[in-house]
């Protein structure tokens, strides 16, 4: 499959130029402030369907070979995109089932974006009929770099061609009903299905109580998007087999596992929007927010991936909308770009004159000229990524993993008890949170992928274990890894079956541990943590009730019935170790635990830290490249290691004065 090899690290954005077409001037002066906000990437025809097909089968494509040319000659290359995140309206009129069927079973009408089936054969005729016409009239355009595909899939469909494709995966998947309500445990609440033609996707006034099914149907979804991807593709294959494609994710939406997008994408893409000067986290917290995000991305195919959208200023669509302050646009985009990005891609570049986006931050402002605080940030980027191009395609040295799995995500939405909230996002980042606190660089990936890359996996609730993990797992700690777990592990099979005979399941081995109950506290309800040299944390929201099975008892519950019972284990197995901490532990906790963990696990760290200023590492042919970044809101003075500045040519190294928001990209002696 074809590779991302843009030779300059992208910048630029979400090109809308046929909005603007009837208004003479306006797309010479975007090329004009595209060379001086130093853009060279942008990416066109996301939301063109009813430009490119005004009616049924007639095409207009004319628009849009200016448009490629006009920027091919101006040195901007472009991300073409293929428009189905939004159709026609003629098309909804004449075929309405294109549009989408909520779980309530309703059509819902022409309107919006996003809203179609991905089942519709229709739907999917017009899309391949106008992606081959794109593909065979621009595909070797000189501009064009890249497909971008759609438009941030989401959602679902209801629908009956849905209802029966979803049908044909679970014959395919279980083979006999059977098998099915087996897996389903159908015998509880007279579930047993004895047609196929009975099974139906969860809806809110219908079957919500089937766990297996409510899993199995999230999983379907994935699959069909991912169908719809690959059928989307195929012509673009066909025709243009030397360019990659691409998809816009969203970070962490629940709705779409993007790990099993491994198989039709060539480079992997991010929107990403954190909310910066948010009043309830302070920045730091939100770029450990937005860094995560960012290694799931990269995490998906683990390579550099594309910041496809970020905005340049502020959005429109949180509940409170702050700019950025001065220096945050560079230093988020730099974070970005540490990361693993090889891109920083807004959205967008002209701010639109109407409609719902109007007020959305963008390159160009309605002033319409380069004399803005906005565009001047912008352009800083743009130069400093010119002056960063030995980082371009370079690797991100991650020795850690933490394990985000959808599939576990989605049963411990289902699971009812022992509390509603399983805050299973929150508690994965309060790990990862720790670890990039000492400047570790974290791969977050899913419990499918190899885990023989990395000295350190850290997995918090990993309450599903798949078919083969747990043995993973043990050959991983037998191998001289070091295996981290927490409460609420090992309850259930891919079925969403508990396992049977004591949890945590297919790890009690490795664990030396067996988890006998598990205790929910209420909000402000507290216990402790006692180390056995006499330290003493905080831990609460869970606590499991565990015991050793030839794990060493590291720290002791401090209260409760259960004072004095395990709560931090650590098992010795083969050549490495598997720490199981039993409840959600405080952050002085972890931040101590991690230190201890990720030097006896070996993890390499870049030197001294200094709160607030975070650190990471992407390396290329023996080079090592070190992101220094003030995100504490105030100057500080950082330790830096011995290196030169990327940006200004200078010897740095020492004590170094940071700036507020200041970032440094160091190549290392
Ligand atoms: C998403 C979409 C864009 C735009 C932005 C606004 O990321 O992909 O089309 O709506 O949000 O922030
Ligand atoms: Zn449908």
């Amino acid at each position: 499959m074809p590779e991302w090899t843009f030779d300059k690290f992208g910048h630029g954005g979400d090109y809308n130029p046929d909005q603007w077409r009837h208004i003479p001037g306006i797309f010479e002066e975007d090329l004009r402030l595209m060379k001086k906000s130093h853009c060279n990437l942008m990416s066109v025809g996301i939301f063109s369907w009813a430009a490119l097909e005004p009616e049924e089968g007639k095409y207009d494509f004319e628009w849009l070979q200016k448009v490629l040319d006009g920027l091919y000659e101006n040195g901007v290359s472009v991300f073409l995109a293929t428009p189905s995140g939004a159709r026609p309206a003629w098309m909804s009129r004449s075929y309405p089932e294109v549009l989408r069927v909520e779980a309530n079973r309703v059509r819902n009408l022409h309107g919006d974006r996003h809203n179609h089936c991905y089942t519709s054969p229709t739907y999917r005729k017009f899309v391949n009929k106008l992606n081959t016409a794109l593909a065979e009239r621009f595909g070797k355009h000189p501009a064009v770099v890249g497909w971008h595909i759609s438009n941030e899939y989401g959602g679902e469909c209801h629908c009956e061609l849905c209802q029966n494709a979803f049908r044909e995966f679970l014959k395919n998947k279980y083979g006999t009903l059977e098998n099915l309500n087996h897996a389903w445990w159908t015998g509880f609440w007279a579930k047993t299905y004895t047609d196929w033609g009975q099974l139906e996707s969860p809806a809110p006034h219908g079957e919500h109580a089937v766990h297996g099914l409510a899993l199995d149907w999230k999983r379907f979804v994935t699959h069909q998007t991912v169908d719809f991807m690959a059928a989307e593709i195929e012509p673009l294959r066909a025709i243009t087999p030397d360019l990659p494609v691409t998809a816009n994710f969203m970070g962490t939406y629940p709705g779409l596992d993007y790990f099993r997008f491994q198989d039709v994408l060539d480079v992997s893409s991010y929107d990403s929007y954190p909310r910066w000067g948010a009043g309830d986290a302070t920045d730091e917290e939100i770029a450990h927010d937005a860094g995560f995000k960012y290694d799931v991305t990269r995490g998906i195919l683990r390579k550099p991936w594309i910041l496809m959208e970020s905005t340049p200023s502020q959005v429109n669509w949180q509940n409170i909308c702050r700019p950025k302050k001065p220096g945050m646009h560079l230093l988020s985009s730099m974070q970005a770009v540490a990361h693993g990005a090889d891109s920083v891609q807004y959205f967008q570049w002209r701010k639109s004159r109407g409609s719902s986006e109007k007020l959305h931050g963008a390159v160009v402002d309605h002033v319409g000229n380069e004399n803005t605080r906005v565009f001047r940030d912008v352009t800083e980027v743009g130069e400093w990524l010119e002056k960063i191009q030995p980082v371009l395609h370079a690797d991100v040295p991650a020795e850690t993993a933490v394990i985000f799995d959808w599939n576990n995500r989605w049963a411990l939405e289902e699971a009812q008890g022992p509390r509603k909230d399983k805050k299973y996002e929150e508690q994965v980042k309060e790990h990862y949170a720790a670890i990039r606190r000492l400047g570790a660089d974290v791969d977050v990936i899913d419990m499918e992928q190899d885990f023989s890359p990395y000295k350190l996996i850290v997995a918090p609730m990993l309450y599903m274990i798949k078919p083969g993990v747990g043995e993973k797992i043990e050959k991983f700690v037998e191998n001289g890894g070091t295996f981290v777990t927490t409460h609420y592990t090992g309850y259930v099979d891919e079925n969403d079956l508990c396992f049977l005979g004591g949890f945590p399941g297919p790890i009690r081995k490795v664990m030396g541990i067996w988890a006998e109950e598990i205790d929910a506290l209420y909000p402000g309800q507290k216990n402790g943590i006692r180390m056995n040299d006499g330290r003493e944390y905080e831990c609460g929201f869970m606590c499991e009730l565990i015991h050793s099975e030839g794990a060493e008892v590291k720290a002791v519950y401090t209260d409760d019935f259960y004072a004095g019972r395990p709560v931090l284990t650590k098992n010795s197995f083969g050549k490495g170790e598997a720490w199981y901490v039993a409840s959600r532990a405080d952050q002085a906790f972890l931040d101590d635990f991690y230190k201890e963990i990720t030097a006896s696990a070996g993890v390499s760290l870049p030197g001294e830290q200094t709160a607030g200023v975070l650190m990471s590492r992407r390396v290329k042919d023996g080079k090592t490249f070190l992101f220094v970044q003030n995100f504490s809101g105030c100057a500080k003075e950082a330790a830096i290691p011995a290196g030169v500045d990327l940006i200004t040519g200078e010897e740095v190294g020492g004590k170094t004065e940071m700036k507020v928001n200041e970032v440094k990209i160091i190549e290392l002696k």
